[in-house]
């Protein structure tokens, strides 16, 4: 016994060891190797009978194999096992995992299918600043100095009154009027914000669109048959829809719009507050004063605008009875609309 016999029983086991594919082999080798009777047990066995010259030496190399055996040893189970376990792991056959894939929010859903509506009627859609100056939201829309909506109370403030949160979407009338001459018909979604106490039916943001119709001959007929058009397709045709004179500012004649309740049918009942009724819309014809200020001639030029809050109208279509379920996020309400 000498160190080549020992070199060359690792070599031997190194090759061995390398062409094993089966755990069971890999412990045959590791008995054959390592083993209380095995090669390297042998050897050492024999130290005893060496001249005690080599005997250290030939015991330290024993050592050294033995270990670097062992390490291929588990290397190879290691890698064994993993390949044992990445075959079950691809089995075509099992059916695949789920993912979650997530869905758009009720809030952009109806959106969606509002713009949709009003596109067929030749809307076409345009954006607005969710920061306004007093002149777009308010002045230029013909809203004295001294109204309510004014004030602090009523209307999210910024920077020492220089600029607001939008209230409503109306100032985009101005900003697309001031850029487009007429005909023109657009349609612009986004978010209003007002300073109201969080309850079922009131958030301090949500969502409004608004709609602006200018041309030679639009007259309030235009407006009916429009907003007509559009209830039918959202809710439904056997849906009834009512003008009930109202004011606002930057339209006159104004009218705030119904329609028949869609829980009851026009019985009467909780959600319509026993009057059959459900107003969803604010509308009117241009003011003339708004033309006055972004430069049309109001004696050539006739315009209709409306507006109306989303929530309002997926609650109503949806059968939703708290505006806060929009923004809490809950997953298991969310999903319900894709
Ligand atoms: N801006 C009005 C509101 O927020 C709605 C409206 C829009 C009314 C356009 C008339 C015309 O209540």
């Amino acid at each position: 016994m000498n160190i080549e016999d020992l070199k060359e029983l690792y070599q031997e086991a190194e090759l061995s060891l390398n062409e094993v594919v089966d755990l069971k082999t890999l412990e045959e080798l590791k008995n054959l190797y390592l083993g209380r009777k095995g090669k390297i047990a042998e050897i050492i066995k024999e130290i005893p009978a060496l001249p005690e010259k080599e005997r250290p030496l030939i015991g330290k190399e024993a050592n050294v194999i033995k270990n670097r055996i062992g390490k291929i040893i588990q290397e190879k189970q290691v890698s064994i096992q993993g390949s044992q376990s990445a075959k079950v792991k691809i089995d075509v056959t099992l059916s695949g995992n789920k993912f979650g894939s997530g869905t758009l929010h009720p809030i952009t859903l109806t959106i969606q299918e509002i713009t949709r509506i009003f596109k067929h009627i030749g809307f076409s859609l345009i954006d607005g600043p969710e920061i306004e100056t007093d002149y777009f939201n308010f002045q230029a829309l013909n809203i004295p100095q001294d109204h309510p909506a004014r004030d602090g109370l009523a209307t999210f403030y910024l920077s020492n009154y220089k600029y607001l949160l939008r209230s409503q979407t109306s100032p985009v009338q101005v900003r697309v009027m001031q850029k487009v001459k007429p005909p023109l018909r657009v349609l612009s979604p986004g978010k209003v914000f007002r300073p109201d106490n969080l309850d079922a039916s009131h958030s301090f943001m949500f969502h409004q669109i608004e709609g602006l119709a200018v041309d030679k001959k639009t007259n309030f007929a235009h407006l009916k048959s429009s907003l007509e058009y559009f209830v039918k397709e959202f809710f439904g045709s056997d849906i009834k829809m009512r003008f009930r004179p109202h004011y606002f500012p930057f339209t006159e004649p104004s009218a705030e719009i119904d329609i028949s309740c869609i829980i009851c049918g026009g019985e009467g009942c909780s959600v319509c507050g026993r009057k059959g009724w459900l107003e969803i819309l604010g509308a009117g014809m241009v003011h003339p004063n708004v033309f006055i200020e972004v430069g049309f001639d109001s004696e050539v030029f006739q315009g209709y605008a409306f507006g109306m809050g989303v929530e309002r109208m997926a609650m109503l279509k949806y059968g939703i009875d708290d505006i806060r379920t929009f923004f809490n996020n809950d997953i298991r309400f969310l999903e319900q609309f894709s």
